[in-house]
């Protein structure tokens, strides 16, 4: 069973070389200096996070989108995988009607694509704020609006964790909020790399087999966190956690 250390940004990186714009590959050491990392995300009581077809589900309601706004607001970077620009193509950006924000507080937008499959056109790489996509090596940046920077990948062809979060560091962003889809969720929640959980439960179930924060690997099981908060909330649950 992984452990989860619960500091950040502590840590000699040792590897932070960067480019002028701050983006260059860079070596795992281990131990990174790393943003503090707030996973959030929303499921149904049986772990789902999506129809069973992968589209998306309803399960946050008013209140809690006005709560994910908030967090958004309070970070310095949103980080998503591939798989749910592909799906949902979402924006990822603060609705001021929601959080207001400062006009010149600009949110990073992240995305995890080891091969590059962000499209020109995603919502997410419109120009309007900044975006940047971490990729493996060989991919070609081709988005107009959006920065890229090759990242080390993983023995399964994924974006190396530790690394990602070395060089966002780098870049100036201590916060960061990762919202999903399931497979970087259930990749995170594998890492030593969370510092908070947010955990807003539906009172619905799904099931079938669409993305879920659980997959049954051993690496899942018996993990136990600490519950800051569990307050119910709108319809649902809200839970706070921490490793
Ligand atoms: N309820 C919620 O809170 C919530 C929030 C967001 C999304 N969603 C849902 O989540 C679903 C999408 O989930 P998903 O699992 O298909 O996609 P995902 O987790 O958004 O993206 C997964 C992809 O990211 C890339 N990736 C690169 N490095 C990775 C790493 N270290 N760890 C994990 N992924 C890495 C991989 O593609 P490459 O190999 O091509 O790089 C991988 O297939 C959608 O249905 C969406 O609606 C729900």
């Amino acid at each position: 069973m992984g452990t989860w250390p619960g500091s950040f940004g502590a840590v000699p990186a040792g590897t932070g070389s960067s480019t002028a714009a701050g983006l260059k590959r860079i070596a795992h050491t281990g131990r990174v200096a790393r943003p503090k990392v707030l996973l959030n995300c929303a499921s149904s009581l049986d772990g789902k996070i999506a129809a069973p077809d992968g589209q998306g589900l309803p399960l946050s309601d008013d209140l809690d989108w006005r709560r994910v706004h908030h967090m958004r607001a309070g970070a310095d970077a949103i980080l998503v995988g591939v798989g749910t620009i592909l799906k949902d193509d979402p924006a990822l950006k603060i609705k001021e009607d929601l959080a207001p924000i400062s006009p010149t507080r600009k949110l990073l937008r992240v995305i995890l694509d080891a091969r590059g499959r962000t499209p020109k056109t995603a919502r997410a790489v419109d120009g309007s704020t900044p975006s940047l996509i971490l990729h493996g090596p060989g991919v070609r940046g081709t988005w107009a609006h959006a920065q890229h920077a090759e990242v080390p990948l993983d023995e399964h062809g994924r974006i190396q964790l530790g690394p990602a979060l070395e060089l966002l560091h780098a870049r100036g962003v201590r916060v960061l909020m990762v919202e999903g889809g399931a497979t970087v969720i259930r990749a995170f929640l594998n890492s030593d790399f969370v510092d908070q959980w947010t955990l807003y439960q539906a009172p619905v179930l799904v099931g079938g087999t669409g993305p879920s924060i659980f997959d049954g690997r051993p690496s899942m099981i018996g993990r136990r966190l600490h519950v800051e908060n569990v307050e119910p909330r709108g319809k649902g649950v809200l839970w706070t956690l921490r490793p």
